[in-house]
């Protein structure tokens, strides 16, 4: 059965052309994947058609509130028989990462509530229990970016997703290191050339090579992911 998505947001439309774009796309498209759109707006209950409102005890911007929140939740879930996981996304939650993907990528139901504004009512939290989720350490102004991301990491890992000649296991990050360099035609190029270990045909070689690659990198730009790699590959 596919996985189903369901995204809670004050703005679907940014969501339209990325899920109709691509990878994304081609995975609806071949039943492995269903996004379902839900406007929190449209369980606001007042004229205005608030969600949101001035944070109690003062301070700048707005906060989301509970019951449009609430009530577009228990809409949502109750299209479909199958418990969902929820996330919420805000840059006070955890780091998300490929691994946090893999595990997401496992599920049959996801169900992301892409806030907007300074923040969420704490009871939304309290309430509904959802994995928080943080893309990185920056402010966006909104979870719907944060939203995406995720949606295309994880259905880019399901099983046909990608093209078959394609996989998403030997890349960076699938076993903590980052990726070699690639190079394709033509083999000089503003007098640059392709390495010639490429050229060799000797594909032990290559693979040796690539790894070599693999290991400088990750050494040289991300000291942090290298330290992690030696602890975890650690032989005695
Ligand atoms: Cl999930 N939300 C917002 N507003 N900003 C972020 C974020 C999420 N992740 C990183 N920055």
């Amino acid at each position: 059965m596919a996985l189903r998505f369901d995204i809670l947001t004050l703005f679907p439309e940014m969501f339209v052309p990325i899920l109709g774009t691509s990878i994304p796309k081609r995975a609806a498209e071949k039943g492995l994947v269903e996004y379902r759109l839900t406007n929190i707006r449209d369980f606001a209950t007042d004229a205005h058609k608030s969600v949101d409102d001035k944070p109690f005890g003062g301070g700048p911007g707005m906060v989301m509130m509970c019951q449009t929140l609430f009530d577009a939740v228990e809409f949502a879930e109750k299209q479909d028989n199958r418990p969902a996981t929820r996330i919420i996304f805000t840059p006070q939650g955890r780091l998300f990462d490929q691994k946090m993907a893999e595990e997401l990528s496992s599920k049959d139901r996801l169900l992301l509530i892409a806030g907007h504004y300074e923040g969420f009512d704490e009871r939304i939290v309290d309430g509904l229990n959802p994995l928080e989720l943080s893309i990185g350490d920056y402010v966006l102004s909104g979870g719907e970016l944060a939203a995406m991301v995720v949606i295309d990491c994880v259905v880019r890992l399901l099983p046909g997703a990608l093209g078959a000649e394609h996989g998403a296991v030997d890349e960076t990050f699938a076993n903590g290191l980052l990726e070699y360099p690639q190079y394709t035609r033509p083999r000089e190029f503003r007098g640059m050339s392709v390495p010639d270990v490429l050229l060799s045909g000797n594909h032990a070689q290559i693979a040796k090579w690539r790894q070599e690659q693999r290991k400088i990198r990750t050494q040289n730009r991300r000291p942090d992911l290298w330290e992690r790699y030696q602890r975890q590959n650690k032989t005695f």
